[in-house]
């Protein structure tokens, strides 16, 4: 509540990005994972936040987004709400958690909705998920539909590509986003898609169509916060401005604490607790007692 009054800028809501769209004015997000970044992303004003899967990736270090919970997304959605009051949230459904029924859609984005305080949830779609997204918006859920790459797809397509590079894989994902909205969705999400398909579908709907590594067409950006920070164990996609060099920053630090650790550099006498004079002098008075007399004190001292 107090951090809140704090916020120098108001609630982002989806009537803020729609009036950017309208405005032609871009919308900034990044992905977020704890409430200490949130609370920095916050200050530096980031338009919204994404709760990614990407969790399982870059902080639980799997290969893939398939092993994030819809649990543990939640629990951490939790923790960058109450880091960031007035950011847009979305939480990202992982898999499994809105593909088997529409019952476990909405009761799964229920908890992003209710208990983390999110303001819209992510799903990846395609037509096929047509009937759970106008189900989710029914029950009042709002919806970004996540189109084009789809990593919870990564068995099924075989990789990490580039979609809809083939003019009929183009058209069927302007169909799709077409389904979106009429289906209800709120917002769309394109995932590494051409620039010019990313262009035809932004300016074909008055929804707010944030892109990812799709070019510079979209209503608003996203990228991984370790990409775009530097900070991950690899090399960060090419197409990823980097803002920072964490990683080697870090290592340096990292490098640098524990060598002064094994030499002694840290800690030093200066900025440690001491005891005053008189106590230290009772202490060790009473140390000598214990240790002159041990068998009665119960003490090998
Ligand atoms: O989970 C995630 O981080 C995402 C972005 C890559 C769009 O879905």
């Amino acid at each position: 509540m107090l951090f809140t009054a704090m916020c120098s800028r108001k609630k982002i809501t989806i009537s803020t990005l729609r009036a950017r769209k309208r405005e032609r004015q871009k919308i900034s997000m990044l992905t977020c994972y704890d409430y200490t970044t949130a609370r920095l992303m916050e200050e530096a004003q980031v338009d919204s936040l994404l709760l990614g899967d990407t969790y399982a990736e870059v902080c639980l270090g799997h290969p893939t987004t398939l092993p994030a919970t819809i649990d543990h997304l939640v629990t951490v959605a939790e923790a960058v709400r109450r880091g960031a009051p007035t950011a847009y949230l979305v939480g990202d459904m992982p898999f499994l958690s809105y593909q088997v029924c529409v019952e476990e859609a909405i009761r799964n984005a229920g908890l992003f909705m209710a208990k983390a305080g999110c303001d819209c949830v992510k799903v990846e779609v395609d037509r096929r998920l047509v009937k759970t997204v106008e189900a989710m918006a029914t029950a009042s859920i709002p919806v970004m539909a996540h189109l084009g790459l789809k990593p919870q797809s990564i068995q099924s397509l075989g990789g990490y590509m580039v979609q809809g590079k083939m003019a009929a894989d183009a058209l069927r994902i302007i169909e799709d986003a077409k389904m979106m909205e009429v289906a209800g969705a709120i917002a769309l999400l394109l995932e590494a898609v051409p620039m010019e398909l990313a262009r035809i579908i932004t300016e074909s709907t008055a929804l707010p169509v944030i892109g990812c590594v799709s070019g510079p067409y979209c209503d608003g950006q996203v990228v991984v916060l370790h990409d775009m920070l530097g900070y991950g164990a690899g090399h960060p996609p090419r197409s990823v401005k980097q803002y920072a060099n964490l990683r080697d920053q870090l290592v340096d630090a990292f490098r640098s604490y524990s060598t002064d650790v094994k030499e002694g550099a840290f800690p030093v006498p200066d900025a440690s607790a001491s005891m005053k004079p008189a106590q230290l002098e009772e202490l060790n008075k009473a140390l000598e007692e214990l240790r002159a007399h041990p068998k009665e004190c119960g003490t090998g001292l």
